[in-house]
């Protein structure tokens, strides 16, 4: 499936910096940040969400079109109770409080990754920011929440394979765009670019179809760390990369 090419749109402020179409983030280190500073793990998570403030406005400012962040893994259940019921309270508030702001950004926002299991509160407010924000044409933001890559591979199949038991779908018909319209992502081009933070590097099952040609960058800062400075780094790195999607010559610039 040919992966759409990245944006040729340039800032005014850096004309020379190369701007992804869709980023993925996965936010990592903030109990290792709160740890440096002898706090709980709870206020590195606190200090994260002030982070993806400052990555949205970055995305705004730079006319990156698609942000998906990884805020909450399907492996993250095996964490304490309390870190779990901290982290469900941090994306309540977050929605709660920044929705205003946001709609106003005219950014659109979906939740991507399973819900059932989130509460019916949750759920509620989860359906109303991505009614409210729905029609917004500015950046799309996918906040993964409950996300895991193989979990959402696995629906997909599962629901495709339904269509060809009702004999609504022939197997020999399937191809890797019927499987990428049944993905959480459906309708969105494939991330440019995932960072990960923290120096880890690994997945961890985050968009494990959409990533097949992403350029990958670490870094070593904690999430909470990640500013506007380190985000122009990673674009300045994203721009020097050559990308082939196969073929011998770069297909970027
Ligand atoms: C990322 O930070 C946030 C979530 C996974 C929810 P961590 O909580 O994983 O921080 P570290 O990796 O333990 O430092
Ligand atoms: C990945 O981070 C998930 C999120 C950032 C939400 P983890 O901290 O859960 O990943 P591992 O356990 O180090 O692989
Ligand atoms: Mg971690």
């Amino acid at each position: 499936m040919p992966t759409e090419p990245a944006s040729q749109q340039r800032t005014a402020a850096r004309p020379d910096l190369r701007i992804p179409t869709h980023v993925g983030v996965i936010m990592d280190g903030n109990g290792r940040w709160a740890q440096a500073r002898s706090k709980p793990r709870t206020e590195g998570h606190v200090a994260g969400v002030k982070a993806l403030r400052g990555l949205v406005q970055s995305c705004i400012d730079h006319g990156v079109s698609y942000l998906t962040v990884f805020s909450f893994s399907s492996e993250n259940w095996s964490r304490p109770k309390d870190e779990i019921s901290f982290i469900f309270g941090l994306l309540r508030r977050f929605v709660a409080s920044d929705l205003e702001k946001l709609h106003r950004n005219n950014v659109r926002v979906k939740i991507i990754g399973v819900r059932d299991g989130l509460d019916d509160s949750l759920r509620r407010l989860i359906a109303d920011v991505e009614t409210t924000t729905a029609m917004n044409t500015g950046l799309k933001l996918q906040v993964a929440f409950n996300y895991g890559g193989k979990a959402e591979i696995t629906d997909a199949v599962r629901r495709i394979a339904a269509l060809v038991a009702d004999g609504r779908l022939k197997a020999e018909d399937i191809t890797e765009d019927t499987i990428g319209r049944a993905l959480y992502t459906a309708g969105m081009p494939d991330p440019d670019i995932i960072i990960r933070t923290s120096g880890e590097r690994r997945f961890s099952n985050f968009l494990l179809w959409q990533s097949a040609y992403s350029e990958l960058v670490f870094v070593d800062e904690n999430w909470p760390d990640f500013d506007e400075a380190s985000f122009v780094r990673v674009l300045e790195e994203y721009t020097g990369r050559d990308r082939r999607f196969g073929g011998v010559e770069a297909q970027n610039r």
